[in-house]
């Protein structure tokens, strides 16, 4: 499809039914209460802190910031929409483009990408979705809701992303559903999923919550299943003012994803007497209810200001990645992560870091408590899902089910942890490749 139909595509999926009056002498106030200095100070105290130290410079600099913006007050109106507005449709056409997608839909998070990937796809009680373990619970939160069933298959004890060929071993007659995860950016083996989907008939749903900017054999990450679902949480490597998430698809779902983000309302028809209809969604399977999944303007404009450094931000995590890599690749017991080839590119959300116990004179626990003893955070990773007190609530055995996953087990126990690559600064990486160095030493000498 060429460039400029795929964007009119988006453009209309971003189409919000109300708020432009026009320019009536007396117009409707669509927007509530408006924002004047002092609503936006409390923005700005919010999002910028005080540093240690220098308390005295920065009320002087918010005194600053206070006298410009009464200042430009005197100049500008305020905004007349703040939410599903030009900035949104902006952020998804410029998404659609680089990620080379009909389909873009900004969302208030990844998880209900997921909800609404799932709801087309018609998932329903008593269907099965595979999963890998090691992922977080928003994942798998819809089939759960729901009562479809998770089957968890095994992780590749390389990347701990899903193994194609447990996936293909956890097929039943029931399953509906792949959901691969690009675990701290790094891409799944898709190809082998996607010839089972398609000789099983399943849909794919992409956990690209880690992998924005990511490539898998050509295509972006997040691209080449059914759908996929991106994170812009404010710990991910890009961030809409601390919520946000893509959902995109070239499938004739998309068309309706405006409709699915806000309550199945639908401005093309309505009423008798009134300016709106709302429908059910058309699914797999039959007609499904929307949610309201809106998102606002402010987080648009966030994204689409940090979508301009994305290339410089996965440029310098890369390198902190390759350089974690050159200062562990010679320590006994260390295991470094698969980097960047002709084939895959990370997005290098999350350092990978394994060891093996066998080696290291220890396990990864151990590894642990002497880097926080050390002051290195001890970032939380990823549980197996079947472990959580929900999923016993519903009549999981994660016992069982641990016994299905011994990969995913053994690296969750003995083997893996994430190392955060950004925003430190270098000096900071390299004193925490050396803090892990040593930690290793003293391990290894017991
Ligand atoms: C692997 C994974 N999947 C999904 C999500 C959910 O993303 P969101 O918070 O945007 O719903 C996260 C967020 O941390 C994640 O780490």
């Amino acid at each position: 499809m060429a460039t400029d139909e795929r964007e009119r595509t988006v453009e209309e999926a971003a189409v919000d039914f109300r708020y432009d009056t026009g320019d009536a002498a007396v117009p409707w106030a669509a927007v509530g209460e408006h924002l004047n200095t002092t609503d936006l100070m409390k923005l700005v105290t919010l999002l910028a802190k005080p540093k240690a130290g220098r308390a005295t410079q920065y009320r002087a600099a918010l005194g600053r910031v206070e006298a410009a913006l009464n200042d430009l007050w005197l100049h500008a109106q305020p905004a007349t929409k703040l939410r599903l507005g030009d900035k949104v449709k902006e952020l998804e056409s410029r998404c659609a483009r680089l990620l080379n997608v009909k389909h873009a839909c900004f969302l208030t998070n990844a998880t209900a990408g997921f909800e609404l990937a799932l709801k087309f796809a018609g998932l329903g009680p008593g269907d099965e979705v595979i999963a890998p373990p090691l992922t977080f619970i928003a994942t798998i939160l819809y089939p759960l809701e729901i009562g479809a069933k998770v089957v968890f298959a095994d992780v590749d004890p390389r990347t701990l992303n899903l193994d194609p060929a447990d996936v293909a071993r956890k097929l039943t007659a029931r399953t509906r559903a792949i959901l691969p995860v690009h675990l701290g950016g790094y891409p799944v083996d898709m190809d082998p999923l996607m010839d089972l989907a398609k000789a099983h008939d399943l849909v794919v749903v992409e956990d690209a919550a880690h992998a924005f900017g990511g490539m898998y054999r050509g295509r972006m990450t997040g691209t080449v299943g059914h759908f996929g679902a991106y994170s812009f949480h404010e710990v991910k490597n890009l961030n809409s003012l601390g919520e946000g998430g893509l959902l995109v698809t070239d499938t004739p779902f998309g068309e309706q994803f405006a409709k699915a983000r806000f309550v199945g309302l639908d401005s093309s028809r309505q009423l008798p007497n009134w300016v709106y209809d709302v429908v059910a969604l058309a699914g797999k399977n039959g007609p499904v209810v929307a949610g309201n999944h809106s998102t606002t303007e402010v987080q648009a404009a966030c994204l689409l200001a940090q979508m301009t450094r994305l290339k410089q931000i996965i440029q310098t995590r890369r390198r902190r990645a390759e350089y974690l890599n050159e200062q562990f690749e010679s320590v006994a017991g260390l295991l470094t992560p698969p980097l960047d080839d002709d084939h895959v590119k990370s997005t290098h959300h999350l350092y990978l870091l394994q060891v093996d116990p066998n080696k290291a004179g220890g396990d990864i626990q151990e590894l642990k408590a002497r880097l926080a003893a050390k002051g290195v955070v001890n970032i939380p990773h990823f549980a197996p899902l079947y472990k959580f007190a929900l999923l016993r609530s519903l009549n999981y055995d994660g016992d069982a089910l641990a016994r299905t996953c011994p990969v995913a087990e053994e690296a969750f126990n003995r083997r893996f942890t994430h190392l955060p690559l950004y925003p430190l600064e270098d000096n900071q990486v390299e004193l925490m490749a050396r803090l892990v160095r040593e930690a290793m030493d003293q391990m290894r000498r017991g």
